[in-house]
């Protein structure tokens, strides 16, 4: 695997790469969730770029940038065992030299959710996707559809951009009692790792109910608030079920929908989702 830090080298290592090309852009401390799409690209196509780059226009002023975990030398092992063909590590001088000015928003689609809650959030993955995008140019990019929020506005940012790139989503990678996986869970000491658990847990069982003829998005919002509130170290931001394209709250539901959730536990943002079809 070859590994670049500048976009001059990154676009000769780009060139040499034989046949079509697959792209995971992360921010590292890498995990199962991010290896499956490296390997999902790698048998997909002939050549997979990997980026890492803890992009700090996606974060909120108030976020602690530096305490964000990283492990480039086990990233790169990792990635190796993988598969991946090409490593990009851009730094801020890269990405964001002294005079950068342009900004890539998407409407609609980034207010309700993670939009409302985190101000400014998808401005800096949109901005630093489409630049990642520029210089890598793949065919297709893989993101986890456990940021579903994230894969929506990035293929409307692909639509509305005349973007050719198709948008992969790989099914969300749980540990083995259901914790979604995230760089964030390390931050869990081991009574908030078992109180996470609400998440994936109220989750379930508002698809039990789903599943057994339950339409009423209020009732099965409560079902999940219930849950969570129970949970004394965990602090409920929002639950939704809302339509899987608009990102509207539902009433009823008739189609495709989304149930997803950002729970505190203790000090540290987790979320989850689950698509109800
Ligand atoms: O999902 C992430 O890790 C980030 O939002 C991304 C897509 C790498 C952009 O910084």
């Amino acid at each position: 695997m070859r590994k670049v830090i500048n976009l001059e080298d990154l676009r000769d290592a780009r060139t040499a790469l034989p046949g079509s090309i697959g792209f995971v852009p992360t921010m590292g401390f890498l995990h199962e969730g991010h290896l499956s799409l490296v390997k999902r690209a790698c048998r997909e196509l002939d050549s997979v770029v990997v980026s890492i780059f803890v992009n700090p226009t996606q974060f909120a002023p108030t976020d602690d940038l530096d305490a964000y975990p990283r492990d480039l030398e086990r990233d790169i092992a990792l990635l190796q065992e993988a598969g991946a063909d090409l490593l990009w590590m851009p730094n801020n001088e890269v990405m964001y030299p002294p005079d950068y000015q342009t900004w890539v928003e998407v409407g609609e689609i980034t207010k309700p959710l993670e939009g409302e809650k985190r101000p400014g959030h998808f401005r800096g993955v949109t901005t630093i996707v489409a630049k990642l995008f520029n210089a890598v140019q793949p065919q297709v990019a893989y993101f986890g559809q456990k940021d579903a929020q994230q894969v929506a506005v990035i293929r409307q940012m692909v639509r509305d951009l005349n973007m050719p790139i198709e948008i992969v989503a790989s099914p969300i990678v749980r540990e083995r009692d259901g914790l979604a996986m995230s760089s964030r869970n390390t931050y869990l000491n081991p009574d908030e790792r078992q109180a996470a658990l609400v998440l994936s847990t109220s989750i379930q069982k508002a698809k039990f109910a789903y599943d057994n003829g339950e339409r009423d998005a209020g009732v099965l919002r409560a079902k999940m608030e219930e849950i969570i509130n129970a949970e004394p170290l965990a602090r409920l931001e929002y639950v939704s079920c809302a339509d899987y394209v608009s990102l509207a709250e539902l009433d009823i539901i008739e189609r495709k929908t989304l149930i997803s959730m950002a729970v505190y536990i203790g000090k540290t943002r987790l979320i989850d989702n689950l698509i109800l079809e």
